[in-house]
């Protein structure tokens, strides 16, 4: 039987030691999973390993730890794998970040993750009178949330935010996946009220930095720096919401600087944001970025020359990009389950795209999307 270590994360508060590292030598064959040779530690070794599980089969989503560092579900990782990933050969398990720690593997879910969940308001808030009858919801719609419905709320993506490591306020990205849940449900009634909420609070849908951490580390695929970027779209291009953040505006900044100069000009980028360089709105900026500006001056980083006079000049692949983009009558937004088709296709082509894409319906042509 192969032998493993494990090296366990210890921390007990009532004992008032700092946490410390431990290990313990399992022998599992390596296709059982990490949590399965945390519990024989526990049986076998030191019944006081704290460790949160229940299904052990990544449905229930209490298993969530560090293993090698990253975030995964305890007992969905392979020893044999984790083993491969460890760098010395000792297989790493911490608890989840961004959370305080209870004991041990175990955090606290309710002081951030529940907690932020309950802030975007986690049930359909539909209008008017409910039906005589069941709600009928397009199949697409559903396919279009049910990415964000495959969460099992393990609290991976909170774990390794890295906004949320800067701004702990921040909704995070496992709430603001829940929302699109609710934002995408044609039942709901409160898809304006519930967007102007997450675009104008300054710890809402633009604090999120593009990391891609939360994507990695999601085990069910629900991508939610993906269902972040839906917000945004449906915020500021469908709904127009001109967030006082200057959310929107920043990101429409970036994209135009893009379609403009083809790499980033970053000269452009701030005074853009705020509309132009002349705008009454971007001069307390500028100021206020001076210290930045000078530096970056001093480095080379930047010339006046060429922040000033540079040529605006995209490639023209670059501006076939942005041309096809535009010419599209919708926005294709996809998701786990749709393959994904270059071409769009009519009603007359359903099934066979359907079949092209995996059997699944094309969820992009939502009218929630
Ligand atoms: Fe349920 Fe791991 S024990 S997800």
């Amino acid at each position: 039987m192969p032998e493993y270590t494990l090296r366990i994360r210890r921390y007990s508060p009532e004992s008032g030691e700092a946490a410390h590292w431990q290990d313990y030598e399992i022998d599992l064959d390596g296709h059982r999973s990490v949590l399965d040779g945390i519990l024989q530690a526990k049986d076998r070794q030191d019944g006081s390993i704290g460790i949160r599980c229940s299904c052990r089969a990544a449905i229930c989503g209490s298993c969530g730890v560090r293993i090698n560092g990253k975030p995964n579900l305890a007992c969905h990782t392979h020893l044999d794998k984790a083993f491969a990933s460890a760098p010395d050969g000792v297989i790493t398990v911490e608890p989840m970040g961004n959370m305080p720690v209870l004991k041990d593997l175990i955090v606290d879910m309710d002081a951030v993750h529940w907690k932020k969940m309950r802030r975007v308001t986690p049930w359909l808030l539909p209008d008017g009178d409910p039906p005589e009858r069941e709600y009928i919801v397009p199949p697409e719609s559903m396919i279009d949330i049910t990415q964000t419905m495959a969460c099992i709320q393990c609290g991976a993506c909170v774990s390794d935010c890295l906004s949320m490591e800067v701004d702990p306020l921040f909704i995070g990205p496992a709430a603001l996946a829940k929302a699109y849940r609710f934002v995408g449900d044609p039942r709901d009634g409160q898809q304006a009220e519930r967007l102007q909420d997450l675009a104008e609070d300054e710890h809402g849908i633009y604090d999120c930095t593009h990391c891609f951490n939360c994507i990695e580390a999601c085990p069910k695929g629900v991508a939610p720096m993906s269902q972040i970027m839906r917000l945004r779209r449906i915020a500021g291009s469908d709904y127009g919401i001109d967030d006082r953040n200057n959310g929107h505006r920043h990101e429409m900044a970036f994209v135009n600087n893009i379609e403009k100069n083809g790499l980033l000009h970053e000269a452009d980028l701030l005074p853009d944001s705020y509309g132009g360089k002349f705008h009454p709105r971007a001069v307390p900026e500028l100021l206020s970025s001076l210290p930045v500006i000078l530096r970056a001056v001093q480095r080379g980083k930047v010339t006046p020359a060429g922040a000033l006079l540079h040529k605006h000049k995209a490639p023209k692949e670059v501006k076939r990009i942005f041309r096809d983009v535009h010419d599209r009558e919708e926005r294709y937004e996809l998701n786990l389950y749709v393959a994904g088709e270059e071409e769009e296709a009519d009603s007359g082509q359903d099934d066979k795209q359907a079949s092209a894409a995996g059997g699944q319906l094309p969820a992009e042509r939502s009218p929630n999307t």
